[in-house]
């Protein structure tokens, strides 16, 4: 199997060394059989090619069975043009590769409950995934641009759009996802102001006539905003919009205290499938080894979950992470009174040695 590697920018190259340990380690103590190629994109691609998402990277990518992906972007780009700046290498990635479902899970480790800034009770347990179609609605929809009117003054617009059959698919992987889950799934919509989420909610209603099992409820965007951070244990699966999803996600991971520890997933109707953590490229401390590489480890763990299918793998590098945060070992995100704070380096090689530990 061969596995593109994409760090990006700013911290996106410090975390994922650590991940690219603990493939090694997978390798050469597991048996794995992973290929690893590096790539460039975002910012990184851009200052090597002029390109955010360069062809040879393209290529690299579509070529390979998985993508791990750092993260993009920086101060630097941030005056580019807006079709050559880093967030377009990602959106180039998810639309090439048409990574339709993105898979955000928002779970509580126990051991980091203090960090969240919700009461423990409200988020003690906390297991939530989000399921964000990816490649679709505003994000992507034609016409957009920003033009002149008559009098002289500049419209922006944007196209929110879905077609029934980019709702329909990702409905079915929603309900897929929801019967191995608590069979309980939240589709999110704003269908009292917007038709096209009027049709999203029938389509769906639609999908849940073959899944029985599965108790499907709808929520309109704002009250899910309200319920993620008044009762958010409510929640089992919710799937919903491109836009949507964005921010409810990022609402989502922040209840668990910090976004350091969050991985997802990005993948096509065939299971294969780019892998990063939420966060972003944290310019402000790229370099000094201090960014939680957590996220992008566990992104490892749900890589080998979704397009590998190996659990038991997935489950050790899950297994690994709990130990060190049960040794007490913390990255400056996640610290607290009486652990021991370590840097960037030092988490990924405290992982590799918990996974070791129990052959
Ligand atoms: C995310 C990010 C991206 C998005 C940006 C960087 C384009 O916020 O993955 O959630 O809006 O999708
Ligand atoms: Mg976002």
């Amino acid at each position: 199997m061969k596995i593109a590697i994409l760090p990006g920018d700013g911290i996106g190259v410090e975390i994922m060394a650590e991940a690219v340990k603990v493939i090694e380690c997978l390798n050469s103590d597991f048996s794995l059989n992973a290929e690893m190629e590096n790539g460039l994109v975002g910012g990184a691609g851009y200052d090597a090619h002029g390109h955010p998402l360069p062809q040879e990277t393209l290529s690299l990518v579509k070529e390979a069975d998985a993508i791990m992906l750092g993260a993009v972007g920086g101060y630097k780009w941030e005056s580019l043009d807006i079709a050559v700046r880093p967030e377009k290498g990602l959106l180039g990635l998810r639309s090439e590769l048409e990574l339709f479902s993105n898979l955000r899970p928002a779970i509580l480790y126990p051991q980091l409950a203090d960090a969240s800034s919700l009461k423990p009770e409200v988020v003690s347990g906390l297991d939530i995934m989000i399921v964000r179609e990816l490649t679709g609605g505003i994000y992507f929809g034609q016409p957009r641009g920003i033009r002149t009117l008559e009098d002289g003054q500049r419209q922006g617009y944007n196209t929110l759009v879905y077609s029934e059959s980019e709702v329909e698919r990702i409905g079915r992987n929603a309900f897929d996802i929801a019967m191995k889950r608590d069979r309980r799934l939240c589709s999110v919509d704003k269908a009292n102001v917007l038709e096209v989420t009027e049709m999203w909610r029938e389509v769906m209603i639609e999908v849940s006539k073959d899944y029985p099992d599965v108790e499907l409820s709808h929520m309109y965007v704002d009250n899910a905003a309200m319920q993620l951070v008044r009762a958010p244990k409510q929640f089992d699966v919710m799937v919903t919009t491109n836009m949507f999803g964005d921010i409810l996600s990022d609402c989502a991971a922040m209840l668990t205290g910090s976004i350091g520890m969050l991985p997802s997933a990005s993948l096509d109707a065939n299971g294969k499938g780019m892998y990063e953590p939420i966060h972003g490229s944290a310019p402000d401390i790229a370099g000094e080894n201090k960014a939680n590489p957590l996220a992008t480890i566990l992104s490892v763990a749900m890589m080998l979950r979704y397009t590998f299918d190996n659990a038991d793998m997935a489950k050790r590098i899950e297994d690994a992470v709990g130990s060190v945060l049960d040794q007490g070992l913390r990255t400056i995100d996640i610290t607290s009174d009486g652990m021991t704070e370590i840097g960037t380096a030092e988490m990924g090689d405290a992982v590799v040695a918990a996974m070791r530990a129990v052959k």
